[in-house]
């Protein structure tokens, strides 16, 4: 939330998010493709809560209900905008800037939606150069390779901005022009509210450009200037999904390298990944391919991976998760996970435990010191602390219409190969045998036991796999192991 002391009561920021971002051949709206962890807008609204602006407006059309949410969601001060059947950018301001309040004086910045790295402190020097000079607009430009698709920056002989013409509108010399419009502006609102009125859609696209009221101020008296940003990257629009990647990896690379300079050990920055809402102490390690999702929390000295997804996680101290696959799930201090282990959503791992190899855990709640080593399913379970569970062990929580729960005490000592047969309750100090079918609780202390007799067949190899290398391996060793024909 921004500090209400710091809000700047004359500078009002408007997200342009009406547009359809037809390149990226989705079914879901460009702003709402997550980077980093959440949606493309919620990067440009987060910018827009720094800046502090007194008034953040939204518009939107495209996905309406859906980019109206999320924005719910992200910012729940922003006002969202509906725009109507006049397409353009310079509509689209239009009506952002009539959902101002009348009174309103001061500056309005207005910026895309789909630009997702453009930071707080590149739009603070452009409203600082736009206040200095006392501008009617001050727009970021960049100097790019390769400048299609973009409105160009036309300057007369002295550099000075006449003007922005867009890609279909512009001649062949203009089309040479390497400056391009970010899309990025500041305008002072008095100049800006008078120019919208005079746009019109007399150009190849049929739609009011917001990029003419850049000339209609300087034909009004101006001053209006076209800044060039340090880095091209910064402005970079997401329009398809080559792009998406390509900011989504910049930003990543941002991030690692801020947790690098925070006392995060980075094994290899290209495969780790770091949503913008996690947290990592000092002293953590990521080993390589590990993705750090959501709002995943990770305290002092854990080591994480290789190959570890963690969303919406919270790993204690010194934890240790190798390959493995985590969601919504607590891990202790001092404990260990994995190789190869899926933690669903409600997995709850206790100071120094341990969920091992090939073991899925939902809604498990293990205590301190408790084990589930290998090869595991634990669904809907509480286990007390310092007990292990046997290699093996499935609780079998759901009877094909209802779901049940499984309770294992404090130093309890289940055999391998176990199926919990939920609802049952196995008391502290328990055991249990190896290949139990615990269907019936066992109390504190007891041994909870399947007796189910072994039968040995004598000579059945020999009577029905004649010839077979099992035969042969028999009757080389029956001299040393004969057995007395009956016995069990
Ligand atoms: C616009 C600029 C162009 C600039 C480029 C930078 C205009 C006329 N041109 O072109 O000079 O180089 O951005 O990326 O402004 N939008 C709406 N409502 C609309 C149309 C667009 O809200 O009716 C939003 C889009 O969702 C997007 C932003 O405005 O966030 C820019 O729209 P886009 O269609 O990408 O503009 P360009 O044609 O690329
Ligand atoms: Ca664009």
């Amino acid at each position: 939330m921004q500090n209400r002391a710091m809000t700047d009561p004359r500078l009002a920021v408007i997200v342009l998010a009406a547009g359809q971002g037809t390149r990226m051949k989705s079914r879901r709206a460009k702003v709402l493709h997550p980077i980093a962890g959440i949606p493309m807008i919620g990067h440009v609204l987060a910018t827009a809560r720094e800046l502090a602006a007194v008034h953040v407006i939204a518009v939107v059309r495209h996905e309406r209900d859906a980019v109206a949410e999320a924005i719910g969601d992200l910012m729940p001060e922003a006002v969202v905008v509906d725009q109507d059947d006049q397409p353009g950018t310079g509509r689209a301001v239009e009506l952002g800037v009539a959902a101002l309040p009348g009174s309103f004086e001061g500056d309005v910045v207005v910026v895309s939606g789909d630009v997702p790295l453009l930071d707080a402190a590149t739009l603070s020097g452009l409203i600082d150069a736009h206040r200095r000079a006392a501008a009617s607009a001050t727009l970021l430009s960049a100097i790019v390779d390769d400048a299609t698709g973009y409105g160009r920056i036309v300057r007369d002989g002295d550099g000075a901005l006449l003007r922005i013409v867009e890609q279909s509108d512009a001649d062949d010399a203009e089309l040479a022009i390497s400056e391009i419009n970010s899309g990025t502006y500041v305008f002072g609102i008095a100049g800006l509210r008078a120019q919208l009125q005079n746009l019109h859609a007399h150009n190849a696209q049929g739609e009011r450009y917001l990029t003419d009221v850049v000339a209609m101020l300087r034909d009004a008296g101006g001053p209006v200037e076209a800044v060039p940003v340090a880095e091209p990257w910064i402005v970079e629009g997401v329009n398809d999904r080559v792009q998406l990647a390509r900011s989504a990896a910049r930003l990543n690379a941002m991030i690692v390298r801020g947790w690098q300079l925070a006392g995060v050990t980075v094994h290899d920055p290209a495969t780790t990944w770091i949503d913008v809402r996690a947290t990592l102490a000092d002293d953590v390690e990521l080993l390589p391919g590990t993705h750090i999702a959501g709002a995943t929390t990770v305290a002092h000295g854990a080591r994480i991976g290789p190959q570890t997804t963690l969303l919406d996680c919270e790993v204690g101290e010194g934890a240790v998760i190798s390959r493995s696959d985590a969601t919504l799930a607590v891990i202790g201090a001092g404990a260990s996970v994995g190789p190869f282990a899926y933690l669903r959503p409600g997995t709850e791992l206790g100071a120094d435990g341990k969920i091992g190899t090939f073991v899925e855990t939902k809604n498990a709640k293990i205590g301190a010191g408790s084990k589930v080593p290998h090869l595991s399913y634990i669904g809907d379970t509480t286990v007390g602390e310092q007990s292990n569970i046997g290699a093996g062990t499935i609780t079998a929580n759901y009877d094909g219409v209802d779901k049940h729960s499984t309770v294992v005490g404090s130093h309890v000592r289940s055999g391998s190969h176990n199926v919990f047969v939920a609802p049952v309750t196995i008391g502290d100090g328990a055991y249990t045998g190896a290949g139990t079918v615990v269907r019936k609780d066992v109390a504190p202390g007891e041994l909870g036991m399947t007796v189910a007799p072994q039968k040995n067949v004598p000579r059945w190899v020999a009577a029905n796999r004649p010839g077979s290398k099992a035969a042969e391996a028999a009757a080389a060793a029956s001299g040393t192991v004969e057995r007395p024909e009956g016995t069990d």
